[in-house]
């Protein structure tokens, strides 16, 4: 291995945003805001460097080359060329060296050193240099010939990642940070369930778990709704425990589990022994008598986590937020600790939940960052529409205030610069691209649901006075431009 290499190779792993993407952070978001008011995932190899994958191709699907000393020579030129062209590689940067590249490559020396100093000249070599490709065939699946990417499923571990990677632990804390987005799971898609869907999200990350974080985040959402006027909303709340008590609960979860084993379905079943938690989440008709006798973790918390989570609960009384506490609500995620809730709404069918929350104390951790306290919630936007339509609150279509009916040349121009200052005085305009029939525009104006007519002919350009139509009744009157403006403003504000 080259120097340059065996220095890269040092290197910790670090959790960085992936090359051409950035974080949009505060104060730039103030800038945006002026213009824009274990889930399956989708994983893919990226940035492939293609002559090592044609290598490593070519390598692994050598039928057998040991039939002959001519294509054992061919081989070892392959795994030769393999090797040095990784290297050269790593060494331009072309290539990270990821966590599983390190033993992949030597592996692939390793048995390549002996692969070199065999031949095929009796039984004993030939099982050697067999043993060797097959050592090498493994060591090539599990190597990383390019960034492995994941379409984000959540956005949480993301903020936390970006946390960490612009220090914000030295701002003012606690730091609060908001996200809006589309969010990739490969789910079985069903009403209110996509594999592409949007999320808004809100985390709050800093030194303080103190309950009223909790209560504040959860009204947050609350208050939203309430202003949306969702329907039927209903929040669930529980506590998770942390890393003192959780596992012993998860523990005495199983054993109990193990009792009932058999009565369980398939699912169930395996989750025993790969996250008993998660059984708790089971909709099966069947094993619901069965887990409403399961231990409830709020009777084994440990006296810190009781606390915490009594004082959430206060909180939110405080707040005036109504909650039901749902001892089976454990959520999908794993970096969850402590106080877990999420939403639902009416309208929507099994995927109910419209938004879903919780603390995350030790995540910033996990990825390398300070001790982090973190609690955050994703609303489903996709979920909250569909709700707020089947109740018939979503806001009605807006139509354009005015739709701009102008012909012949002169009267284009004078066109385009009233669209532009009525846009800029917050109006939305309709300006047709290209001349039409006056009872044309006029018809199309009533279709966009438009409120206004401006009517602009040549006679309304040289007399200097524009002419507008109230498409409700029909009404018509002539004004000056500055007139005109003032007009559609006090009608605006009506
Ligand atoms: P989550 O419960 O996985 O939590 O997702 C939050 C919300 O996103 C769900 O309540 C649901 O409304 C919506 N959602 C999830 N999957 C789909 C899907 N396949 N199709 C449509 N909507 C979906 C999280 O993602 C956490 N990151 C929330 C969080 C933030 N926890 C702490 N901070």
């Amino acid at each position: 291995m080259s120097e340059g290499a065996a220095k890269k190779e040092e290197k910790p792993r670090k959790f960085q945003a992936i090359k051409g993407t950035r974080d949009l952070l505060p104060p730039e978001t103030a800038l945006w805001n002026r213009d824009v008011v274990s889930k399956e995932m989708y994983s893919f190899l990226d940035n492939a460097v293609p002559r090592l994958v044609s290598l490593a191709n070519a390598i692994t699907d050598w039928p057998d080359p040991t039939r002959d000393e001519a294509e054992f020579s061919a081989y070892k030129n392959y795994v030769s060329n393999f090797i040095r062209e990784y290297e050269r590689a790593i060494a331009d940067d072309e290539l990270h060296s990821s966590s599983a590249n390190k033993p992949a490559l030597q592996g692939i020396k390793d048995s390549f050193n002996t692969l070199s100093g065999t031949s095929l000249k009796d039984d004993q070599s030939k099982q050697l240099a067999r043993d060797c490709v097959r050592q090498i065939y493994l060591a090539m699946r599990i190597a990383e010939l390019g960034d492995y990417l994941t379409l984000r499923p959540e956005a949480t571990a993301s903020v936390c990642r970006a946390y960490i990677e612009h220090g914000m632990q030295q701002l003012p804390q606690p730091v609060k940070l908001y996200y809006m987005g589309p969010m990739f799971r490969r789910e079985r898609p069903q009403k209110g369930r996509y594999r592409q869907f949007y999320q808004i999200g809100a985390e709050v990350l800093g030194g303080s778990d103190a309950p009223a974080i909790d209560a504040e985040v959860i009204e947050m959402v609350m208050t939203f709704f309430d202003r949306l006027e969702l329907q039927g909303v209903q929040l669930d709340i529980n506590s998770i425990g942390d890393r003192n008590c959780r596992p012993k609960y998860i523990e005495l979860l199983r054993a109990e589990l193990l009792k009932v084993k058999d009565k369980l379905g398939p699912d169930s079943q395996r989750r025993i022994e790969t996250n008993p938690l998660r059984v708790l989440d089971s909709k099966l008709e069947s094993e619901q008598p069965i887990i409403a006798t399961l231990p409830h973790i709020a009777d084994h918390l440990c006296d810190d986590c009781k606390t915490h989570y009594a004082a959430v609960k206060h909180q939110l009384e405080m707040r005036g937020v109504i909650y039901r506490e749902n001892w089976r609500l454990v959520r999908g995620l794993d970096y969850y600790m402590r106080t877990t809730f999420e939403i639902t709404a009416q309208g929507l069918g099994s995927q109910n939940a419209v938004c879903g929350g919780g603390r995350y104390d030790g995540l910033v951790e996990l990825l390398g960052g300070p001790p982090t306290k973190g609690i955050g919630f994703a609303i489903g936007e996709d979920r909250l529409i569909l709700s707020l339509q089947e109740s018939g609150k979503a806001p009605a279509q807006q139509g354009r205030n005015v739709y701009i009916a102008w012909m012949g040349e002169r009267a284009h121009a004078t066109a385009i610069r009233a669209a532009k200052d009525l846009r800029k005085a917050g109006f939305s305009v309709e300006l047709p691209p290209v001349e039409q029939k006056f009872g044309k525009a006029l018809g199309q104006a009533d279709k966009l649901g438009a409120k206004y007519a401006l009517i602009l002919g040549d006679n309304e350009v040289s007399e200097g006075l524009w002419t507008l139509k109230t498409l409700a009744d029909g009404s018509q009157a002539k004004y000056t431009e500055p007139d005109l403006l003032e007009h559609l403003r006090k009608q605006k504000a009506l």
